[in-house]
């Protein structure tokens, strides 16, 4: 494992756990892309693919006696433009004279210990084993040197890249593309998968096998957004959960985002992923740079669930903050769906000592505590608290409900302003809007300039304020709308195209400001649920809620599609109200329960209009989740592919690294007629041992009628690790509405049978 230069052959190497990446500095001083893949642990032999004369591309004698040498078909690592690659660009801009070329030529390298930090924006976070080869690369005719960084995680299979463009000529340069990523496949026999989506639908899976084209994934939103996640996989068309070759890449960036996949002539493929383009333009003065988002990149050999788990392991030891990596965090309730706008002191400390009562660890304070927000079309901005709802303000509020024995979380929308706010009255200007034309609104508020040093200060002073006065654990950091009219004040008109990133990197010196000062402070994020759920906002925000959609049901889907990069450790989600307030559907507690211990779990209803039954079964739910805590959060995570490509019932199971014991979830999510007897292959045991598990076998009744539930009783069993993996596990008969599973199998203490 290692980054490794071979000198006699000009290739770099570098090699992780199970994969390996190659390139090369050929004769003509370009750097080209040879491999990536499963490890090889030898340098690829030249092959004789590229060897072709393609017609439409550079002149080769400029590059030396190669008549068969094509640009426009060759592997590149970071692919200029105007010259005769015809393909999808790395990067485009506009030199002095306003010529639109661009050609990078190697310089040299460096094989350093660790990673540099990317001033202003989220990283992926280095530990000791880290190594970085920084590749230099240059255009002499503009004067644009690029410096790529290719970062080794060995043990997680990743690679994480990213590009600093500097300006090393004499006049202003334009950049107009600046990707994080460039990479050439060697054939195009890929599927691309993706995940698209909108607000309480997010993160539905779409596979594609790729034809001869170009496929762009985007968000022009000025969000990562509800309707397309920032990361795409390609796998081969046979890949499937359990086997087959399976690439993933992903952004570490909250803002707008273009993935663009292209097939070429010659059936390769070229990925570029980066900033969002719309508009986008960044002036670059004589001397200064332009730092790209990291994008991270991993192999697996061994499917889709194998990719995921790469990404898991990356992202809970590397994204998150690392003061959340190894502690517990609270299992909370959201007033939200209990109350709306509509509470005061006495709902909200009644609502507590309910939850209280329930083992609940903390309670979050919605919106609708500050200003004159009493619904949505006014407050935002004005970070003060409405003492007519809550007499006394946060810190009597937070005291009461830390007497309790709870701990206190507040909501916070801090980007937006609403026209009908002190904010906005005394600052109109610190809101993004073209000048001359109406602004658009979305659910009546704007968005502010967060670009600007003085909407930061004001925010930070605000939160400063609520965090010192009151005795506060959590916020939830909130996001309802995307962005429109772009445009901000400080900046001269020919720099426009720079507001919408300046804006992401004002949000996250806020959030870092935020976090420094606070490192305890645990932040949720949340973007009308999931319209920033991506690693940019979880290096700030362990958690993010996943989605405003609490239908257990239809969060089953969400919470899959988004695990196929993103652990169930990140996911916020809450057992909420039935019939669900999204859908009207009727599901269950014990189901509800099921399916929001995968993730954080938390509630979001009013405990005072539950039922006996269903608080004893919440009790048990929270004895379950403090049990099964370490086994969800850092257990490895497999779905269990066969059963939902069916439709009938999903599953998914954890299993603990030693592999003495794992978590089983069932959910049937469309009941049959005569129903099958549901069954699933296990993954990820110990083929050689034997475990045992309680099976709750129900006689009578319904599973989940109140009225009618029948009587349980708990039958033992025993099986291999390999009869549960190859011929699988049978669940109980099943019947009623959305019955469920869960089920813990234990090693047995002989280990073997
Ligand atoms: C968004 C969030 C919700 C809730 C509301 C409050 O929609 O996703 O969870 O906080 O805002 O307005």
């Amino acid at each position: 494992m290692g980054i490794y230069f071979d000198e006699a052959a000009q290739v770099f190497v570098l090699r992780t756990a199970n994969t390996e990446y190659q390139m090369r500095v050929n004769g003509f001083g370009m750097l080209e892309h040879l491999y990536y893949g499963a490890r090889l642990d030898s340098v690829l032999q030249p092959v004789r693919f590229f060897g072709r004369d393609i017609r439409m591309h550079k002149d080769p004698l400029d590059r030396g006696n190669e008549k068969n040498f094509a640009l426009d078909a060759y592997p590149q690592e970071y692919a200029g433009s105007g010259v005769g690659d015809y393909r999808v660009s790395g990067v485009e801009t506009v030199a002095p004279d306003g010529s639109l070329s661009v050609d990078l030529v190697y310089q040299g390298y460096q094989i350093l210990d660790g990673r540099q930090a990317l001033p202003g924006l989220p990283f992926v976070r280095p530990d000791s084993e880290t190594k970085t080869l920084e590749i230099t690369m240059q255009d002499p005719v503009i004067g644009l040197c690029v410096k790529l960084s290719y970062i080794l995680f060995a043990q997680e299979d990743v690679i994480v890249r990213n590009a600093q463009l500097v300006n090393q000529g004499q006049g202003k340069l334009i950049l107009k593309k600046a990707a994080s990523l460039c990479l050439d496949f060697f054939g195009s026999h890929f599927d691309l998968i993706h995940f698209h989506g909108r607000h309480c639908a997010e993160r539905n899976m779409e596979r594609l096998p790729l034809g001869h084209q170009l496929y762009t994934v985007a968000s022009e939103r000025g969000m990562s957004s509800h309707h397309h996640n920032p990361f795409v996989m390609l796998c081969d068309h046979s890949a499937d959960e359990y086997q087959g070759r399976c690439y993933g890449a992903a952004l570490v960036y909250s803002g707008g985002h273009r993935i663009q996949v292209e097939v070429d002539q010659c059936n390769n493929t070229r990925i570029v992923m980066g900033l969002a383009s719309k508009g986008f333009s960044w002036e670059l003065a004589p001397g200064a740079s332009f730092q790209t988002p990291d994008a991270v990149l991993s192999f697996s050999g061994k499917g889709l669930n194998g990719l995921s788990q790469n990404f898991h392991q990356l992202i809970r030891g590397h994204i998150i903050p690392p003061q959340f990596r190894d502690v517990r965090r609270p299992i909370l309730i959201n007033n939200w769906e209990a109350t709306y706008f509509d509470f005061n002191t006495e709902k909200i400390l009644q609502i507590a000592q309910e939850a209280s009562d329930l083992g609940i660890e903390m309670l979050v304070l919605d919106d609708g505590w500050f200003g004159k927000r009493n619904d949505d079309r006014a407050g935002l901005g004005d970070w003060f608290v409405n003492e007519e709802k809550l007499p006394g303000g946060l810190r009597v509020l937070s005291e009461e409900i830390h007497k309790k024995g709870l701990k206190f979380g507040l909501w916070l929308e801090p980007e937006m302003v609403n026209g009908v706010s002190e904010l906005y009255e005394a600052h109109p200007d610190w809101a993004l809007q073209d000048p001359g034309r109406e602004t658009t609104l979305s659910r009546a508020q704007m968005v502010l300039d967060l670009s600007r040093q003085e909407v930061q200060d004001y925010l930070f002073g605000c939160f400063q304020k609520i965090l010192e006065d009151a005795q506060i654990d959590y916020v939830k950091w909130d996001f309802n709308r995307s962005l429109a009219n772009v445009y901000s004040a400080k900046l001269p008109e020919e720099r426009q195209g720079e507001a919408a990133h300046r804006f992401m990197l004002g949000t996250y010196a806020l959030l870092e400001r935020l976090t420094t000062a606070y490192p305890d402070l645990l932040i949720e994020g949340c973007a009308s649920g999931g319209g920033r759920y991506d690693m940019g906002m979880l290096y700030y925000c362990p958690q993010i809620w996943l989605s405003d959609n609490t239908d257990a049901i239809l969060r089953i889907g969400i919470q899959r599609g988004s695990s196929y990069c993103y652990p169930v450790s990140t996911m916020g989600a809450h057992v909420s109200a039935s019939p669900n307030h999204q859908s009207g559907r009727s599901t269950p507690i014990e189901t509800r329960g099921i399916v929001a211990m995968s993730g954080t779990f938390g509630f979001e209803l009013d405990p005072g209009k539950l039922s006996e039954r269903e608080k004893n079964e919440i009790r048990q739910q929270i004895r379950d989740f403090r049990k099964y805590y370490w086994l969800i959060q850092k257990g490895t995570y497999f779905r269990l592919g066969e059963a939902w490509h069916e439709g009938y019932f999903s599953a998914w199971m954890f299993v603990s690294e030693d592999r003495s014991e794992a978590l089983l979830n069932m959910v049937v999510e469309r009941m049959q007629g005569n129903a099958i007897v549901p069954a699933v292959r296990l993954q990820g045991l110990d083929p050689g041992a034997s475990y045992r598990v309680e099976v709750p076998i129900r006689r009578g009744g319904w599973y989940g009628n109140p009225d009618n539930p029948g009587t349980v009783e708990i039958q033992t069993e025993s099986y291999s690790g390999a009869q549960l993996m190859e011929y699988g596990f049978v669940f109980p008969a099943v019947q009623g509405d959305y019955p469920a599973y869960q089920l813990h199998f234990v090693k047995e203490p002989d280990g073997g049978i």
